[in-house]
């Protein structure tokens, strides 16, 4: 299984001066956490890292030091999350059939989530992990308005690893591109595409590191792991 890791954003929400995946939890950047679960999970073959140029001599020193034995590929990443993957899927090697994508951002993820979702890929063309929401979930208005309220037993929190057939994704971004449709996970691209898109359980503690109280809560849920 290729993975693809999106890690060229700015980390605007996190307030701090640099990329997020280089802040560190525990000692560690956060991309070197993702990246030594990628590497444990039995399914990965291949790993793909999209980065801003500027970041790629400090992702070499985390790829070096974690010294893993599968190839890992630094990738140009672009202005969105979007284009970070669409650049990624241009990389995979020819021949590369399914794809797990899974946010740099999301470093607690664990070596069995990535297998599970490798597994359950053999048996369709469209995955994401996800868990039920717990909180009661409103749609609102510009105003500040409630519009309304979505029945909670249908709604879940989308994660990654987000896992696709290689060729029904890469025509799925082109589209997405033609058409001018924004989106904030891939999966959204596979369903403006009619496609069928499996939920896999996710974790709970497979938080995505946004804020400043995320990197507090990452670390708890770390210490509690060691
Ligand atoms: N990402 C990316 N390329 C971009 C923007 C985001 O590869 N141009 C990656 C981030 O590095 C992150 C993942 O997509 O691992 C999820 O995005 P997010 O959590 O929004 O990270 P940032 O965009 O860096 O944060 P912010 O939105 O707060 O600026
Ligand atoms: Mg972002």
């Amino acid at each position: 299984m290729h993975v693809l890791i999106p890690a060229a954003g700015m980390g605007k929400r996190m307030g701090s001066d640099r990329n997020k995946m280089l802040l560190t939890v525990l000692g560690d950047p956060l991309l070197a956490w993702t990246l030594r679960a990628a590497e444990a999970a039995e399914t990965v073959e291949w790993i793909g890292i999209m980065g801003q140029p500027t970041d790629f001599s400090a992702f070499e020193e985390i790829i070096g030091g974690l010294g893993g034995q599968k190839p890992v590929h630094l990738i140009v990443g672009g202005s969105t999350r979007q284009e970070s993957v669409y650049n990624g899927l241009q990389a995979l090697p020819e021949g590369a059939k399914g794809v797990l994508i899974h946010d740099g951002a999301r470093c607690l993820v664990t070596p069995d989530l990535f297998d599970r979702c490798a597994i359950a890929l053999q048996e369709c063309q469209g995955l994401i992990a996800a868990i039920p929401v717990k909180d009661t979930i409103k749609v609102v208005n510009g105003d500040g308005w409630i519009e309304s309220t979505p029945n909670r037993a249908d709604l879940w929190a989308a994660q990654t690893p987000q896992g696709f057939a290689v060729e029904a994704i890469k025509t799925c971004h082109d589209k997405g591109r033609a058409n001018g449709w924004e989106v904030t996970d891939d999966a959204a691209l596979f369903e403006q595409c009619q496609l069928p898109v499996k939920i896999v359980r996710g974790e709970e503690t497979n938080i995505k590191v946004t804020t400043p109280i995320d990197l507090a809560i990452a670390e708890r849920i770390l210490q509690q792991r060691s």
